[in-house]
C-alpha cells in the first residue's frame, strides 16, 4: 500500500515526519555513499582521522547555522571568524606582519572554484578599460579557471606541459603573455599530478609585464609549508615570491575543515577592490558582497574556525608527518607493481600513476581495486598525457598504507587476467563519429543503456538511468575514446538523466 505522507511529492510529505524518521532517512541514504572516513577513499574527501574532531566542527557548524554573512555589521562574531581564518591564511601563505607581504587581506569563500572565479573578476574588474580580457594558464591548472573564462567572457590561454616534468615552460607562459592578459596563473600543487609549478619564475614573467599572478594552493597551499618544515624540497611559491599577487587555498582541504571553505588572499587592498561587487540602485539594503554568495551560512565558517583553533600548527604539523609516511608508503607500493609506474615523484600529497608498455588496463584496475574496497580516481588520457589514476592522499590513510601494497598487486593481477574492456562495436563506431552538436536525446539514452547505466523508464514514460553499475570501466573507456568536447557533452547528458525530480 503507498504512504501517502511518505511519497506525496520528494522530500515534502503531507504532514512532515518525526524528526527520527526524518534522520533515519538520511542515514539510510548515506549508507550507500563511498566511505567519507577510513582511509580507503582517495578524492573527494579530507579525512585527519583525529577523534573528536567531527564532533567538534558540527557542534560549532550548529552554533552559527543560521547566521547571515550577508550583513558583518549584523553578525560581528562572523566578521570576527572569518578575519581569523584569513589571519591564519595569510600567515601559512607567507604573508603578515613582520613578513615582505605584510599587507595581506582576503576573503573566506564558499570552495576553491569560488576562490579562482573571484581572482579573475578581480583581475578583470581592475582594467575596465581592455573590451577582450585574457587569462594564461598552463594545461595542468585546474578546471575552475576555465569555469571561471567562460563566466566572466575571458578568453582562457592555455599554454602545454611538459609530458616529463607535467610543469609548463616559464618562458612560454611568458610569452604567452599578451596586451590584453590581466592573470597569469599556476598551481602549488597541480590537482592531477601534485606538482608545484615554477613559481617564481612564472610570478618574475607577470611582474616584468604589469600582469596579476594568482596561485592556486587551494589544493596543496595548507600543506605544502608544513612539508616544508618536515624537511621536503618545496619550492618557493607563497607570498615570499615577488609577482605573486594573490593566493587560494582550500581550508576544507588540508585544514580538514568540513566542506564551504576556502580562502582568497590578496597581497593588499588595492589588489581586491575589484573583487568586492556593491549596488545601491533598488530600493531595498545596499548590496556589499566581496563573494558570489550573497546570503551565506555561518556554519561552514564556524566549523572551519573551531577546526583550526583545535588542530592548532602543532596539529598540522602533525598531520602532515602522517600524510607525507602514507604518500611515501604508496608510491613504493606502486613502484612495488610490475606494470605500473609513477607519473611523478610525489611531492605534495598526491600519488598518480599510469600503466607502462603491456601494464594492466587502468580502468579495469580502477575497479579491480573498488573491489577490494579502495576508491581511487581514474584520470582520463589528455594532450599526450596517458589516462592515469589520481590517489589523493590524506592522514587517514597512513594506517591503511600496508593494506595498499597486497592489494594492489592483487588488483593489478586481476585486472591482467581480465584484459582491457572492449567497446561493442556500435558503441566504437558512435564515438568515432559523433560530434558533440549532433548527440540527440534518444542517442544518450541509447549510450547510457549500451554502457549499462540502465535507462529506466521516468514516471511519464520519459528515460533516467538506473543505479550506477559497479563497474565502470567501459564507460571510462569509451569517454576515453571521445575528444574532450564530447566527453563534456556526454556527460553533461548522463548526468542530466541522473538529475530527475523525484516525486
Ligand atoms: C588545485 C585546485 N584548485 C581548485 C580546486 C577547486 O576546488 P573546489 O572543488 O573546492 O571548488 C581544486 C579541487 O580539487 C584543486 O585541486
Amino acid at each position: 500500500m503507498i504512504d501517502e505522507n511518505r511519497v506525496w511529492a520528494g522530500a515534502l510529505s503531507r504532514d512532515g515526519v518525526a524528526a527520527d524518521v526524518a534522520l533515519a532517512e538520511v542515514r539510510e541514504l548515506r549508507a550507500g555513499d563511498r566511505p567519507t572516513h577510513g582511509g580507503r577513499l582517495f578524492a573527494y574527501v579530507y579525512d585527519p582521522a583525529v577523534p573528536g574532531l567531527d564532533d567538534l566542527a558540527a557542534a560549532a557548524h550548529r552554533e552559527s547555522a543560521h547566521v547571515n554573512g550577508l550583513d558583518p555589521t549584523a553578525f560581528p562574531s562572523l566578521l570576527a571568524m572569518e578575519n581569523a581564518l584569513v589571519g591564519a591564511a595569510g600567515r601559512v601563505l607567507g604573508g603578515g606582519p613582520g613578513t615582505t607581504a605584510p599587507d595581506v587581506v582576503g576573503s573566506v569563500t564558499s570552495g576553491g572554484t569560488e576562490s579562482l572565479i573571484l581572482a579573475v573578476k578581480a583581475a578583470r574588474d581592475a582594467h575596465p578599460e581592455l573590451a577582450a580580457p585574457r587569462i594564461v594558464v598552463p594545461a595542468s591548472a585546474h578546471a575552475a579557471f576555465a569555469k571561471a573564462a567562460h563566466y566572466l567572457r575571458v578568453a582562457l590561454d592555455v599554454v602545454p606541459v611538459s609530458l616529463d616534468t607535467l610543469r609548463p615552460d616559464p618562458a612560454a607562459m611568458a610569452a604567452a603573455i599578451r596586451p590584453e592578459t590581466v592573470l597569469v596563473a599556476c598551481s602549488a600543487p597541480s590537482y592531477a599530478h601534485g606538482v608545484v609549478d615554477p613559481v617564481a619564475e612564472i610570478a618574475a614573467a607577470a611582474a616584468e609585464a604589469g600582469v596579476r599572478c594568482h596561485v592556486d594552493a587551494c589544493f596543496g597551499g595548507w600543506t605544502l609549508p608544513y612539508l616544508r618544515r618536515l624537511g621536503a624540497p618545496v619550492p618557493a611559491f607563497d607570498f615570499a615570491v615577488p609577482g605573486v599577487t594573490s593566493i587560494s587555498v582550500d581550508l576544507h582541504k588540508y585544514a580538514y575543515a568540513p566542506k564551504g571553505v576556502s580562502v582568497l588572499l590578496h597581497r593588499d587592498a588595492a589588489l581586491r577592490a575589484p573583487q568586492y561587487f556593491a549596488y545601491a540602485d533598488w530600493p531595498g539594503y545596499t548590496m556589499i558582497n566581496p563573494v558570489i554568495a550573497s546570503t551565506r551560512s555561518g556554519g561552514p565558517i564556524a566549523a572551519a574556525y573551531a577546526t583550526l583553533r583545535h588542530l592548532g600548527d602543532a596539529g598540522y604539523l602533525a598531520l602532515a608527518e602522517r600524510t607525507r609516511e602514507a604518500v611515501a608508503g604508496l608510491a613504493a607500493a606502486v613502484r612495488g607493481v610490475d606494470g605500473l609506474r609513477l607519473m611523478a615523484e610525489p611531492e605534495s600529497t598526491v600519488v598518480c600513476f599510469t600503466a607502462t608498455e603491456g601494464g594492466p588496463d587502468l580502468f579495469v584496475l580502477v575497479d579491480e581495486l573498488t573491489a577490494r574496497g579502495w576508491h581511487t580516481q581514474p584520470q582520463l588520457s589528455y594532450a599526450g598525457l596517458p589516462a592515469s589514476v589520481h590517489l589523493t592522499v590524506t592522514a587517514a590513510v597512513a594506517p591503511r598504507v600496508a593494506e595498499f601494497g597486497p592489494d594492489l598487486a592483487d588488483a593489478v593481477a586481476a585486472a591482467r587476467t581480465a584484459g582491457p574492456v572492449r567497446l561493442p562495436a556500435e558503441l566504437s563506431a558512435v564515438v568515432g563519429a559523433l560530434t558533440p552538436d549532433a548527440l540527440t536525446p534518444e542517442l544518450v539514452v541509447g549510450l547510457a543503456a549500451g554502457l549499462g547505466l540502465g535507462a529506466e523508464p521516468g514516471p511519464d514514460g520519459d528515460s533516467g538511468v538506473g543505479p550506477l553499475p559497479e563497474r565502470m570501466a567501459l564507460v571510462n573507456t569509451l569517454l576515453d575514446a571521445a575528444p574532450p568536447a564530447l566527453r563534456e557533452r556526454l556527460l553533461v547528458e548522463f548526468v542530466g538523466l541522473l538529475q530527475r525530480p523525484s516525486w
